[in-house]
């Protein structure tokens, strides 16, 4: 399935707070200006169905979901996703940025969780038809950053008046977060060519310059 594919599949991944998203944004910009076509999606979420899905796993209400739902849900909305969204668009020879894809839940539930890494590969194996990202930009930050920063844009959506609060995740205790950080540098060091760490405590325009730079040397491998 993957091998008819033409485009670049891009990921953003890191933990909250750590400004990967705004990165996501300003390297679309800046990809479009350089004449390509852009995808930008998210996860969870991404489809309308997985819009759905998202504010199951994401509700601060839902404290009573079980780690192994929490687990299939994520996979449900990547699954739908994968099919309706990411393979159409890198077929047509796209760019597509992701701002979250499996290596999170390689992170929050096979580590986090303590589900382990075999069943979150297995489920990668049935949900995404064998698509892997060809660059991971691992947007780091210390765990006091990321808190700080999460808490800031939780009190934010909370004084929105929004229908309902989507900190199930962030709630998490502090070192469920610094788990998961140690697990992304971890699974970084593991795969150096895939992933590239940028550190995210510089000001957003350095941010974007680092990111940049370790697309451009993508993109100028793919098409020499
Ligand atoms: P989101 O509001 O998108 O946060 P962020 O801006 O930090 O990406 O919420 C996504 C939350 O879901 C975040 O806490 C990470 C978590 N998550 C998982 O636990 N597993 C996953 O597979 C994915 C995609 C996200």
């Amino acid at each position: 399935m993957t091998e008819t594919r033409r485009g670049l599949f891009i990921t953003f991944e890191g933990i909250d707070g750590s400004g990967k998203t705004t990165q996501m944004h300003r390297l679309a910009a800046r990809l479009r200006e350089a004449g390509h076509e852009v995808l930008e999606t998210y996860e969870p979420g991404g489809t309308p169905i997985g819009v759905q899905v998202r504010r199951i796993l994401l509700d601060a209400a839902n404290q009573e979901l079980c780690a192994t739902s929490e687990l299939l849900l994520y996979f449900a909305c990547r699954a739908q996703n994968v099919v309706q969204s990411i393979l159409p668009a890198l077929r047509e020879g796209k760019i597509v940025l992701s701002d979250r894809f499996t290596d999170s839940t390689l992170v929050y539930q096979g580590v986090g969780r303590g589900l382990g890494t075999e069943v979150v590969l297995a489920l990668d194996r049935i949900c995404c038809q064998g698509l892997r990202p060809d660059l991971t930009l691992l947007v780091d930050i210390d765990l006091e950053t990321s808190l700080a920063r999460a808490h800031a844009r939780n009190r934010t959506l909370r004084q929105a008046d929004h229908a309902f609060s989507e900190t199930r995740m962030d709630d998490q205790a502090a070192d469920f977060h610094q788990r998961v950080r140690k697990a992304y540098l971890e699974l970084a060091a593991g795969e150096p060519q895939r992933v590239t760490v940028v550190d995210g405590r510089g000001d957003v325009a350095s941010v974007e310059q680092a990111v940049w730079n370790a697309v451009a040397v993508r993109l100028g491998k793919l098409h020499v």
